[in-house]
């Protein structure tokens, strides 16, 4: 089976765009087709629900196409179906297999739906129950009450009342709202026993209303659409980004430190889930929203606590909760969680399976889900993702514990998310800093490193360098700390294959020179020029990690380094590797110059006011003066492997 082994990691921070919400898609998609006349739909999400809506819709002879990006024209087929025929796969689309069963068996024709082994698992009974009494004609071609279905042309009686059980999924009454306009009379749906995820509902209501009906609500019993009510296109409709997806960053950020931000949804958002904000609030994480962001830290005391809570109105977005509940001092507490059960796979059984297996104690009834802390996070748990998606991408949060987790068969998550992992990984993208003196041999160490492990690699002395060169070459002054500034803040070098470019001619050679050494060494002590760096330098961080060596890498630059090491070796051990390495190049060298210019670059590299050459407190020490570079490298892999 294939896996993804996500490295230990402690802090989380960035900023994520969000991609197009499953729900607002899958719904506007269907809405384009039922209406009149064209409807431009964007930022729809890419992922194989969606794909297998488009591919549903595409069978059934509604036209539609693919523009820029994720932007799509659908060509409405006013509330008919052109195809009167088909056999549709819907994979394990709950969003598209219920509402679809709605409209065929309203719009009249011959069709059989079918999907993965696991959609034959979830009922769907209550809407072939409430369909059956406007006179559908439904059969179950498996099991009675489950998927796949067949659905023959049937006299569907207009008008009246039609009784629909909402205890199982609210999706039942979603397809039948949909669905019913599709009649011409008006009808009204009344809901028997509680009904689930209401926030669902009232999306529902909210994007049909976009598309010209306007259903009349009395509470959540019942529901009327007027008589003559048709869908027309608004024209172009935006769908919003996943409030559900965006659960797993805001809790990384809230576990973490943060802050993380997602974009796409926020205050102004017509999902549910948005409303995962306020729950993980209650744990004492930092929430920060806007109009169409939502911004997470850790509590001001950085442990987050334990939550008791209704979860009906948040049911996808509270997996994450269960996850989070490993970092909360006490018991967490889902209730009112049944549809679990029935949704990808049984999620509660699942979820006390596999947060059992990180070390936590878990107890799990009909409908809820109580999970307490390990005192320590099992190490190399192998978390088992049930082809579901939220499995896999509430787990990837398990990895802040410190422990590296693997997730079998990742791919799942391309259900809604195809790219979930590499964004997670740009917020956890693990860095081993490495500082130390000059001619330590860090840098060959550091390069030698990143390439065992296929992490990228940062040379920030390099940047320094450049600053000197470019100033050198403008004949700008190294005491003129403003001008070296504006020098680096828009430094015109790229760095790529072992090659660097300043200004578009190779300088790789020229910034080694004994000159851009002592130049560096004067502009580096700039506070101005460091600030400058700043963000160059943390742009290296990006997946699946990095190695980064320097002065301060580990003390300024990436305080939160998966570890950090001072590498150094004696004064005279560094001059004599200096020297053989210029000898080597054929460059002529005195062995006592050298140790006079490493002993005063190392005193004013660690006498500066600002980032000072140090050992910090949590970085381990490797002195290399009687080590080979493969006996350190050996020595900083392992080191990274541990975690
Ligand atoms: O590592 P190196 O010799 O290429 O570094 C050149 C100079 O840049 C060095 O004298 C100190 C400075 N430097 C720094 O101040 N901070 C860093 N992170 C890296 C280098």
């Amino acid at each position: 089976m294939e896996f993804l082994d996500l490295p230990p990691a402690l802090h989380a921070e960035g900023t994520v765009r969000l991609p197009g919400s499953k729900s607002i898609s899958n719904r506007f998609l269907l809405l384009a087709a039922l209406a009149e006349d064209e409807t431009a739909i964007r930022d729809l999400l890419a992922s194989d629900d969606v794909e297998r809506m488009l591919d549903a819709l595409k069978a059934l002879g509604v036209d539609w196409r693919r523009g820029e990006g994720n932007d799509f024209v659908v060509c409405g087929a006013g509330g008919v179906f052109p195809a009167k025929q088909a056999e549709l796969f819907l994979g394990n689309a709950g969003t598209a297999f219920r509402p679809l069963t709605a409209a065929l068996a309203l719009a009249g024709g011959h069709y059989r739906l079918s999907g993965v082994p696991r959609m034959h698992e979830r009922p769907i009974g209550d809407l072939v129950d409430a369909l059956r009494q406007l006179g559908a004609d439904i059969r179950y071609l498996g099991n009675e009450g489950f998927p796949p279905l067949e659905i023959r042309p049937a006299a569907i009686r207009a008008g009246g009342r039609v009784a629909v059980r909402g205890e199982a999924s609210s999706q039942f009454l979603t397809a039948l709202l949909m669905a019913l306009p599709l009649t011409g009379a008006g009808a009204t749906v009344e809901v028997v026993g509680e009904l689930i995820s209401k926030p669902y509902i009232d999306l529902t209501l909210n994007l049909m209303a976009r598309f010209g009906v306007a259903v009349e609500r009395d509470g959540w019993r019942a529901f009327r659409i007027p008589a003559g009510a048709r869908y027309r296109s608004p024209g172009t409709v935006y769908v919003e980004g996943d409030a559900s997806a965006a659960s797993y960053f805001l809790a990384a950020g809230a576990i973490a430190g943060g802050p993380v931000r997602v974009e796409g949804v926020g205050r102004d958002s017509i999902q549910g889930d948005v409303r995962f904000a306020e729950a993980l609030a209650a744990t004492g994480a930092r929430i920060e929203m806007g109009p169409n962001w939502i911004e997470a830290r850790a509590p001001a005391g950085g442990r987050l606590r334990a939550i008791d809570l209704d979860c009906n109105h948040i049911p996808d977005a509270a997996m994450t909760l269960a996850v989070a509940a490993l970092f909360a001092e006490g018991t967490t507490r889902l209730r009112n969680i049944a549809s679990w059960r029935v949704k990808e796979t049984d999620r509660i059984a699942a979820m006390a399976t596999e947060l059992h297996k990180l070390g936590a104690t878990v107890e799990a009834g009909d409908d809820f889900i109580a999970v307490s802390p390990p005192l320590t996070f099992a190490p190399n748990a192998a978390i088992d993702t049930y082809d579901d998606h939220r499995i896999a991408m509430c787990f990837s949060l398990a990895c802040l514990g410190g422990v590296p987790v693997r997730i079998n068969d990742p791919k799942c998550v391309s259900k809604t998310f195809p790219d979930y992992f590499e964004r997670f990984a740009g917020l956890v993208a693990p860095v081993i800093a490495i500082d130390g003196p000059s001619a330590s041999g860090k840098g060959t160490v550091a390069a030698r490193v990143a390439e065992k492990l296929g992490y990228h690699y940062l040379d920030s002395g390099a940047l320094y360098r450049l600053v000197a060169l470019a100033a050198f070459r403008a004949g700008v002054s190294l005491e003129d700390g403003a001008a070296l500034a504006r020098i680096a803040e828009t430094l015109p070098a790229t760095f790529e294959a072992g090659r660097i470019q300043l200004n578009g001619e190779d300088a790789t050679e020229a910034i080694r020179s004994e000159e851009c050494s002592a130049g560096s060494s004067k502009v580096a002590a700039f506070p101005a020029v460091r600030t400058a760096l700043l963000g160059r330098q943390r742009a290296y961080r990006q997946p699946p990690g990095l190695v980064a060596e320097g002065r301060d890498m580990g003390s300024v630059v990436f305080l939160d380094a998966q570890f950090k090491v001072f590498l150094t070796a004696t004064a005279e051990a560094r001059a004599e590797r200096r020297y053989k390495q210029l000898i080597d190049k054929g460059m002529s060298a005195n062995i006592d110059t050298l140790l006079q210019d490493l002993r005063e670059r190392d005193a004013r590299d660690s006498a500066r006011a600002v980032a000072p050459l140090q050992k910090c407190a949590d970085a381990e020490l490797l002195d290399t003066t009687a080590m080979t570079v493969e006996e350190a490298v050996s020595w900083m892999v392992e080191r990274a492997r541990q975690g």
